[in-house]
Parts: C-alpha cells; structure tokens; sequence
C-alpha cells in the first residue's frame, strides 16, 4: 500500500529566539517533510506493536532444572500469556508474546528445519501457539540471520531463508525478529530482504522486525531507512537496552540526536523500535519508569515490556496501563516526536504531534538536584495563537485552559517527567470534561478522543 504523509495536518514549527536560555541549534525543529513512504504490506502494526518479550529480563536462562520458573521454556511463555489475558493488559493492547533467542534445540532436525529446546519445549511451538491463541493473544518468535544466534544456536543462513520462514508459519507464528549476529553486510544486505519475501510467500501475514540498522551503525548512509520501511515493520536502530538508567539515557540521547534522520521512517506499519520497556524491572525509579514510558510515547515506540509479569509492582503497572499513555502511543496519525530543546538547565522537551490537531508535550528533567520549576509557555514551545486544554497524563488532571502567551511552570522531579496532552478548546466538549479513549480491539486504533 501507499502512504502518504502527513503533511496535510502538520504544519511547520520554528521556535523563534526569545528565551536566552534555548540551545537555538536545537530549537528549530521542522516537521515538514514527509517522503512517500511505501510500507511493508501485510496489514498489520498500523500502530505500534505491544506486548512483552523475553530478553532482557529472562535473557539465555536456560537452566530450567535449578531456576524451572525463569528459564526460557514453554511454561514461561504460557505464564506470561495468562498474565496478558487475566490482568487487563491485553484489552489494553498488550497482545505479542515474544520469545527471544535460547529457544532452539543446537541442530536443526533431519530435514533442516529449526526444532525447540525438546527438554523445554516438549510440547512444540504449535501447542503453544494454540495456547496462545486461545487466549487472544499472538505469538512471536526469534531468529538470527546468520551461522549462529548471538547465543550460538543455529542461525538462518541465506539458503535457510525459504525453510525457516515456512517453518514459522507453519506453526502459526505471528511475528519474527530477525537478529544479525554472525553475518556480515553483504549477508545482510541480502537476507533480511528475502526473509521479507519469504514470509509473505508463506501467506501468512507474520509481522517482521529486522535488527538490521541496528549492526549497520543504525543511520544512512549505511541504512537505506526507505528500504527498511518496505520490507520491515518495525527495527531495531540500536544498542540493546540494558535494566539500567544509564541505558535508557542512551537510547533516549542516541534517537534524540539523529532525530532528523530517524524521525521521517516511523510511520503507520513501519516504526523505529528503541527496544523493550524495563519497567517493573530493577534499574529504573518510579521517576525514572515514568521518563522511560512517556519518552517511548513520544518516540511511537513498540511497547514490549521485558519484565516478570507475574510478580509486578502495583506501580510499575499503573505506568504501563496508563490509558491515556497507550492512546498517545498508539496515536493512528503514527508521527514520531521529537525533542525540541535542550536547555542550558538540563530540563529537555518533547513533544509528538496527534490525530485530531492534538498533541503531547513531555517536559524531562536530566537534574540531580531537586524539583526543578520550569517556566515556558506554549507560544514559547511553537504553538500556534489559540486556547488549549491541557491534561497531564501521570496527575490525571485536567488544567485550567492555557492560551499560547500564558506563561506556566511545571515542577519536574530528578530524572523524571512531566507529560500533558494538549488540544484546541475548540475541540472539547462542555468546559471540565476530561479526554477518554476509544478502545478498538487488538490490531485496531487506540487513541485518545476528545468528549
Ligand atoms: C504479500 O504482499 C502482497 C503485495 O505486496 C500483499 O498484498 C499481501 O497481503 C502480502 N501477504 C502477506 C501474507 O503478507
Ligand atoms: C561475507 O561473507 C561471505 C560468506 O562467508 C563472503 O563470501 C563475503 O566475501 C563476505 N563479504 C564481506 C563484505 O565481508
Ligand atoms: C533506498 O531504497 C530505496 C527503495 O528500495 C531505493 O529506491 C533507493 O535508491 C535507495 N537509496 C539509496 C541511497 O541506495
Ligand atoms: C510572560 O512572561 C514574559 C517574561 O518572560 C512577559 O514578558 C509576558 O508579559 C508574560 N505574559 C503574560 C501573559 O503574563
């Protein structure tokens, strides 16, 4: 299919230099070119992907005789789709269950197919398709374009493409990432292509993420992001996300500074994946958790949670079933945000435009000090002459109504956020009312509405 661009509801933002403070190189930022993109055509992640992923909480633990509730074998991918199907993440949209790498049995079955750990997967990839299915869910699965996994199981050679795509799909897999350990550039350059054509040669629509860029440098000229937009929908840029704050910086930094190259590929059906949410995990503050979601908003990131869904924290849930955060995030317009300042101050803004002239806006403090009141307006931020209702997404509240010359000031905590959903009074109901979301099923758009 495809696409156009957006440019008939973006219009060009430039931020004059009337704050002294403001980093002018960085205050300009441009929404206006959207190249023809043609996406991938299987239909599917029109918005960003969600669900939960293995790796980086349960990584290559294959020791299921000492550690049999953590190790990567059938029963933790049926455990975390219960988790999905009975606490209320999947009506949220939290539908893929991902396995990572580990999965495989260390050869390939008599006639070259890829076969699961037997002693950890004694029921088959398809029961626990089915398992999967059952319960609304979908399932996806990990394979390495190359000799071996990054874990040294077997990988998919070129001549490998054809087999192991049949094989996914013949045993109702959903969605495939496709690692780049143990392949060089002209191995790639031709591989992830063809895995691209072999899986819609299988007719099943299997969603396709592809870790290509991210063992290319992640930008052109290097990586060709039009191409990727045709054959992947969605791909890792980067580094690996670790459980760690430091780690989280430095994506959010990484995408930040190569927004002007990076920002255009995103779209409905192709998206940049900055790598799985760690909230509920072990390195992140409440602060912190709260920067990483609001920050993967703006972003139009997929949203896979890597983290034990069994034991989390009431807070860590309240942040990743945050309503009003998921509509931002699966916004159908799919325009990735950008930063708009980095201030002398350490406190950075983003901000993502929405469906309906909607918009977020994330104020983020680097500080280590203490809260730190921040004073702009909206005029200040870009915004055009007008009324705006404003509802800060983690309070809850709605604020009284700002024009574009009211000046505010938000206090934002040390490495933590502000996050507020603007739109023009004129689109808002009765005076008091509050945003809500219309919630479509999996597949389908979830967004905020205005009453
Ligand atoms: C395969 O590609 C064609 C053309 O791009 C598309 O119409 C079709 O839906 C795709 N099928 C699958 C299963 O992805
Ligand atoms: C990549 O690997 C293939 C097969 O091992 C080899 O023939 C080719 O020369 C390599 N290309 C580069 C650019 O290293
Ligand atoms: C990038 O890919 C597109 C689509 O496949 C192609 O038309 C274009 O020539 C490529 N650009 C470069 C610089 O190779
Ligand atoms: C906002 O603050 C600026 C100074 O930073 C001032 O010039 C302006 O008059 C103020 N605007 C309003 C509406 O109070």
């Amino acid at each position: 299919m495809r696409e156009r661009g957006c440019d008939s509801n973006v219009r060009i933002n430039s931020i004059k230099p009337k704050n002294p403070e403001m980093d002018l190189s960085l205050a300009i930022y441009v929404l206006a070119f959207f190249p023809t993109i043609f996406a991938l055509d299987n239909g599917l992640m029109k918005t960003p992907p969600m669900g939960w992923l293995a790796w980086e909480r349960f990584r290559c633990d294959i020791d299921c005789r000492h550690d049999p509730k953590n190790c990567i074998s059938e029963r933790l991918f049926m455990d975390m789709a219960d988790r999905l199907a009975e606490d209320g993440w999947r009506e949220l949209g939290y539908i893929y269950i991902n396995i990572d790498d580990c999965w495989s049995s260390m050869e390939r079955d008599k006639e070259g197919r890829l076969q699961p750990d037997p002693q950890r997967f004694p029921g088959g990839i398809p029961k626990l398709a089915r398992y999967i299915h059952d319960r609304g869910l979908k399932l996806g699965i990990y394979g390495d374009l190359g000799t071996h996994t990054c874990g040294g199981y077997p990988g998919t050679t070129l001549d490998k493409i054809h087999t192991d795509a049949q094989t996914f799909a013949g045993w109702g897999v959903d969605m495939l990432k496709l690692d780049g350990c143990y392949s060089n550039s002209t191995e790639q350059e031709q591989g992830y292509p063809l895995m691209s054509k072999a899986l819609n040669a299988t007719g099943h629509p299997i969603a396709y993420s592809c870790s290509w860029p991210a063992y290319q440098g992640g930008l052109p000229p290097n990586v060709n992001y039009t191409q990727l937009g045709e054959i992947c929908n969605l791909w890792r840029n980067y580094d690996d996300i670790e459980d760690s704050w430091d780690s989280v910086l430095s994506i959010v930094d990484w995408f930040s500074d190569n927004q002007d190259l990076l920002q255009p590929a995103a779209g409905p059906g192709h998206w940049n994946d900055p790598d799985m949410l760690i909230i509920g995990d072990f390195g992140l503050s409440l602060e912190q958790s709260r920067s990483q979601m609001a920050l993967w908003a703006i972003m139009a990131a997929p949203l896979f949670m890597s983290n034990d869904l069994r034991t989390l924290s009431n807070n860590a849930r309240a942040i990743l079933q945050n309503k009003v955060l998921i509509g931002i995030n699966q916004d159908p317009m799919g325009v990735q945000g950008r930063r708009l300042l980095k201030e002398k101050t350490h406190i950075e803004v983003f901000w993502r435009p929405l469906s309906d002239s909607a918009s977020t806006l994330v104020f983020f403090s680097r500080r280590s000090d203490m809260p730190y009141r921040y004073r702009s307006s909206l005029g200040k931020l870009g915004y055009k002459a007008g009324n705006y209702k404003v509802y800060d997404v983690f309070t809850g509240q709605t604020m009284p109504a700002l024009t574009d010359t009211t000046n505010f000031t938000v206090s934002i905590n040390p490495s933590g956020v502000v996050m507020w959903l603007l739109s023009p009074t004129k689109l808002w109901g009765r005076e008091g009312e509050h945003p809500s979301l219309l919630h479509n099923h999996v597949e389908e758009i979830v967004h905020p509405i205005l009453l």
